[in-house]
């Protein structure tokens, strides 16, 4: 398919379906890159002054809510919002008792209601879907809906080389294609610049322990490979996957 967009990502329903399956694995088990994630709310939220209101979170492409779920039982204080653009994930998100006071709506990454005051966006795992047009639009969106000093929590692939990758991946799950996106830093650096995102950093994420190959290869289940520094890079199939935790500030 040529123009594969996030659009077909979630109007995908027997893939949704399949994929919903496999979040309810994680809603037991938290995967490491989220426990970075609460450690970066966690930083975030030391430094809150609470006499000024308290704390709002979005976290946008949800799913089915496990993010959430973890956020909610570690800082209870938070008032939390779930969006994403799949009625299917957050029917799930809805029917968990764990999550009833989370609100859940129907949200665009790229059309974010504008002024809407959020301390944190957490967009874990969207936008290497998203074309140059689609990416700027999701940093403009996401600024615009941040409070002035607010912070984004980004989980997705930028890597530190000068090499603009667009891979397309057919597979069992997309046969008719997944594009993925690697990121040079530099490149989103500049967009965030244009965005009124500022004071980036970027952590390269590997795993603190090793994740052995198992099933068959048509499983495509995330292993990893060590390297010489001790480290263990993700890798999926043949691809090894430059997963990266960015935050900015909205100036
Ligand atoms: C790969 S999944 C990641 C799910 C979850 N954040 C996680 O880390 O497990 C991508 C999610 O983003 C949602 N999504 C894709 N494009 C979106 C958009 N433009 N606005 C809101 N959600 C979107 C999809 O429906 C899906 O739930």
């Amino acid at each position: 398919m040529e123009n594969f967009s996030y659009q077909h990502y979630v109007s995908d329903t027997s893939f949704l379906d399949a994929y919903n399956t496999y979040q309810a694995k994680y809603a037991q088990q938290m995967r490491e890159s989220d426990r970075i994630i609460l450690e970066l709310v966690r930083e975030i939220q030391m430094k809150h002054d609470f006499n000024t209101g308290s704390m709002k979170l979005l976290d946008i492409g949800c799913s089915t809510g496990n993010l959430l779920l973890y956020i909610k039982r570690r800082f209870p204080q938070l008032i939390l919002t779930g969006g994403d653009l799949s009625e299917s994930s957050l029917k799930v998100c809805r029917t968990n008792q764990e999550l009833k006071e989370v609100e859940f709506e129907v949200m665009d990454l790229l059309n974010l209601p504008s002024g809407a005051g959020y301390n944190i966006i957490t967009i874990n795992a969207v936008l290497y879907m998203m074309d140059d047009t689609q990416f700027e639009s999701a940093m403009r969106s996401v600024a615009g809906a941040l409070k002035p000093g607010g912070t984004m929590i980004a989980f997705d692939f930028f890597h530190p080389y000068p090499q603009d990758l667009h891979i397309n991946e057919i597979s069992s799950s997309h046969p008719y294609g997944l594009r993925l996106r690697f990121r040079p830093i530099d490149m989103v650096r500049k967009v965030l610049a244009q965005t009124g995102l500022k004071n980036s950093v970027f952590r390269p994420f590997t795993l603190p322990f090793d994740l052995a190959v198992s099933g068959a290869p048509e499983d495509l289940i995330t292993y990893t490979v060590p390297t010489l520094e001790g480290k263990n890079l993700p890798f999926r199939g043949t691809l090894f996957q430059p997963w990266c935790h960015m935050t900015a500030v909205r100036v």
